[in-house]
């Protein structure tokens, strides 16, 4: 045993102080001390060591249906609002084969590393807008700036929106939705929260089955066309319903995530000097450090799964319907993987594409080249225009337990010009 977080428990207690600003000490002591935790919380099993969580996401036994869950207070308040916004359930994420694989099938052609690489003009055209518009509106000279609301924010849900076919005056109307929406992935909020983004989701919902019936009726060189008319061997295309829950799935799954990314990749260099300065001297390692930025800091700390016959997670055997949140950020520091960095930045990790921040298995990430592409154009823009970028400020984390992202990241810096 280390002296990890000596004298706190190994509890999964998301408010405990500091969880908020840095949940890693916690994971430690569950890691070291409870790897496989039941948590009263969350009426479930906290697992933190990588290979628990890796070898968990893989085992196909292992179930994304609530359903299957023996109901426990937190299940039942899921299927209750499910049962209200039954579309709601139709989304891929909570889908078991066979239906998983057909939607799965259905969606997967546009988001195909050479799809994604096509978009790589029009992205890098977003997101060198977003600079020059800054650095016009703000001055050339050294300036104040929140990474998080005046980039990292706006940018991914404008690129979706954009690949989708959204109207463009539409985006910031779909910013606020999707941000919404986001919210309902955590088990944990208000019921006034509960409501409010429930209306979001359900002003999503309408809005895009209106813009799904348009591109029906005159297909456009977008996404969401594409989608509409996907269909497969036999001819079978998605019911309305489903087609709508996988688009409004996109928005969250995309958006929250890559943001939350670029907000706590840039607080994690800008923490990290030494590793800016070295990538800053060898572009060639952007890949590579997006990879670790997911690994140190990436969005995804928790993923629910439901276990659907005894299943042995480390040294604990859990019965059928037992649900389980494994967590790739806890994974993602586990010493036993990552060795004595585990908890630092190395830009040149030579695994650090193994992090588990994409998922595993037949759920892992749809978009995790989409992601990637952002991230790493976003990344060598941010360190190829940002003059001498300082903290300016506190970051605020936004507390959220499951996409965790950073609400505002102030920095100083001046914003160099375009490269002709
Ligand atoms: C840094 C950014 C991202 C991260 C860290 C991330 C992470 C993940 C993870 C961990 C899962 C698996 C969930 C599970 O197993 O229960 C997942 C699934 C998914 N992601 Fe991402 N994601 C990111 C960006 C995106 C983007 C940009 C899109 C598309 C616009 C996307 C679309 C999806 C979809 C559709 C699924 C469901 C796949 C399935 O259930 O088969 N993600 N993502």
């Amino acid at each position: 045993m280390t002296d990890v977080g000596v004298g706190r428990p190994a509890v999964f207690d998301p408010f405990e102080d500091g969880f908020v600003d840095d949940p890693y000490d916690q994971y430690a002591r569950l890691r070291e001390g409870d790897p496989v935790h039941h948590s009263a919380l969350l009426h479930g099993w906290v697992v933190t060591r990588f290979d628990d969580v890796n070898k968990l996401l893989r085992d196909r036994s292992v179930s994304s249906e609530i359903t299957k869950a023996t109901p426990n207070p937190l299940t039942i308040m899921e299927l209750e609002r499910l049962a209200e916004r039954s579309r709601a359930s139709e989304t891929i994420v909570l889908l078991d084969d066979p239906d998983h694989a057909r939607v799965r099938k259905l969606m997967s052609e546009p988001f195909r590393p050479s799809e994604i690489e096509r978009l790589r003009q029009r992205v890098s055209d977003r997101i060198e807008g977003a600079l020059d518009q800054l650095r016009a509106e703000r001055g050339t000279g050294v300036i104040e700036l929140d990474l998080v609301a005046d980039f990292a924010y706006p940018l991914p849900v404008e690129i979706f929106s954009e690949m989708l076919g959204v109207p463009d005056e539409d985006h910031a109307r779909f910013r606020y939705l999707s941000q919404q929406v986001a919210k309902t992935v955590d088990p944990v909020m208000s019921a006034a929260e509960r409501d409010e983004c429930m209306n979001a989701l359900d002003e999503m919902h309408e809005y895009l089955t209106a813009q799904a019936a348009a591109k029906r009726a005159e297909p456009a060189d977008d996404l969401m066309s594409e989608l509409v008319h996907a269909a497969d061997d036999d001819g079978v295309s998605f019911t309305d319903s489903e087609l709508i829950a996988q688009l409004v799935t996109l928005y969250l799954a995309g958006h929250e995530p890559v943001a939350s990314l670029l907000g706590a990749g840039t607080l994690a260099l800008l923490r990290h000097p030494d590793q800016l300065a070295k990538v800053q001297a060898d572009p060639s390692l952007i890949r590579n450090l997006v990879h670790e930025l997911l690994r140190y800091d990436g969005p995804n700390h928790f993923m629910r799964r439901i276990t659907t016959h005894p299943t042995v997670i480390g040294d604990v055997e859990l019965p059928a319907g037992e649900v389980i949140y494994a967590s790739p950020a806890a994974a993602n520091r586990d010493p036993a993987r990552w060795g004595d960095t585990a908890d630092q930045v190395v830009v040149d990790r030579a695994e650090a594409h193994q992090h588990l921040q994409f998922g595993a298995g037949v759920h892992a990430c749809l978009g995790s080249h989409l992601a990637r592409l952002q991230a790493e154009i976003a990344f060598e823009a941010l360190l190829t225009r940002l003059d001498d970028p300082q903290l300016a400020g506190t970051p605020s984390w936004d507390g959220r337990l499951f996409i965790r992202g950073l609400d505002s990241l102030p920095i100083r810096c001046s914003i160099r010009e375009r490269a002709s």
